[in-house]
């Protein structure tokens, strides 16, 4: 397989991980469905059980399959390792598991995925791992939290349902001055706009259930990182048997074929949506990073090289009822969790009940929002006949 680093993002998306001629010439790798892989002789059976054998020993660590997919992640993201995982959770966990131990403490941003608290409050706790959250704006300032068994300092820039972004090269300064390492969740951005590496992160986490694998059909999640921890991880994974389903993967890897033309599309159309809500009297703020007007905009123009279709409104206070209104009547914005396929999408959010080192002090409910590939004149009739209905049950 030619490994190709140098040329450009869009190109590498197309061919990473390929090697039709392996295959007879057909294009997308074969799904290998595998438990039980043979050996020949003996002698190669004995050199399959050694360490950093090259070749696949066992279905649950990793197939032609599984190489593929990691093999594509690895040369979008110019790094050495990409673990293949079950879920962007399993990915998460994968991460926080192997960059601590008992007696260690986290730094957690406030705006984490909630799960991602969740880990850390119930199983990281119980392993004796302390965490202690802090405000997703810090910046340098996380100098100040950094204690003498920080070991890992967890960010996730923009958080994915308030959308504040981070200053990753600062915090990445201050938790290396301190021997800690940082990881950031990368779903919202993946690698084609923003990669984390470039700015010193160690580990990179992405969910490639959303815009990887972007039909809403598959659970994929990825653990990146560098020649120093990556091997500690995949080690880690096998430890636990951590391993995905090959037409997980296969559809994984179809998807990513597709990521940059979806999401030119659907940041164009999520901003859109963000541009027309912020003109509506009935909203109290829209969170989107790349409205010049929120807060994380400057970071976000230094640091990243587009937004996807995921964002946030904040209306003026309002009437449980008006809410329902809005939503239920929605023909186009599916209501449910995930985000990244073809299909719009809004959900509720409270985020006052998933913080503890921040307030959240917005004053009527958040909808979360995610763009899909729909005609965006056709999301926008949507929206509007929801405020009609909204305001006809004030
Ligand atoms: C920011 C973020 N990270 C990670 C995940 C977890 O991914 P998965 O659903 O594949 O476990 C999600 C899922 O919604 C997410 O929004």
């Amino acid at each position: 397989m030619t490994e190709d680093r140098d040329s450009h993002l869009d190109t590498r998306i197309v061919h990473a991980g390929l090697d039709p001629h392996a295959h007879h010439g057909i294009v997308n790798p074969p799904v290998y469905h595998a438990s039980t892989i043979l050996k020949p002789t003996l002698a190669e059976w004995e050199a399959s059980n050694r360490a950093g054998y090259q070749g696949y020993s066992y279905g649950r660590s990793g197939t032609p399959t599984s190489r593929a997919f990691e093999t594509a992640m690895e040369q979008l993201y110019h790094c050495d390792t990409a673990i293949a995982v079950p879920s962007g959770l399993a990915a998460i966990a994968l991460a926080l598991i192997g960059l601590t131990k008992a007696g260690d403490h986290v730094l957690v941003t406030d705006s984490a995925y909630y799960p991602t608290r969740r880990l850390c409050n119930t199983v990281l706790a119980r392993y004796g791992v302390t965490a202690t959250y802090y405000d997703p704006l810090l910046g340098a300032g996380i100098a100040d939290l950094i204690q003498d068994n920080t070991s890992l300092v967890i960010t996730e820039s923009p958080g994915s349902v308030t959308f504040e972004i981070q200053d990753i090269p600062a915090i990445v300064a201050a938790a290396h001055a301190r021997g800690a390492k940082v990881m950031i969740d990368n779903t919202w951005a993946t690698a084609v706009h923003f990669n984390p590496f470039v700015h010193g992160v160690d580990v990179v986490v992405e969910a490639a259930t959303k815009y990887v694998a972007g039909h809403s059909d598959v659970m994929v999640g990825v653990t990146l990182a560098g020649p120093e921890l990556g091997p500690r991880l995949r080690s880690l994974a096998n430890n636990l048997g951590y391993c995905c389903g090959p037409d997980d993967l296969y559809l994984a890897l179809r998807g990513l074929r597709t990521i940059s033309v979806r999401l030119a599309r659907q940041q164009e159309t999520g901003l859109l949506l963000a541009r027309w809500f912020s003109a509506r009297g009935e909203v109290a703020r829209v969170l989107h990073p790349a409205l010049p007007d929120d807060p994380g905009h400057v970071l976000w123009r230094r640091d990243f090289c587009g937004a996807c279709g995921l964002f946030s409104v904040v209306s003026e206070p309002l009437p449980e009822a008006a809410g329902a209104a809005f939503v239920d009547g929605l023909k186009l914005f599916g209501l449910g969790a995930s985000w990244g396929g073809y299909e719009s999408l809004v959900m509720p959010s409270d985020p006052r009940k998933i913080r503890s080192a921040t307030s959240w002090s917005e004053p009527g409910p958040l909808l979360r929002f995610h763009a899909g590939l729909e005609d965006p004149e056709d999301l926008i009739a949507d929206l509007e006949a929801g405020f009609i209905r909204l305001n006809a049950a004030l």
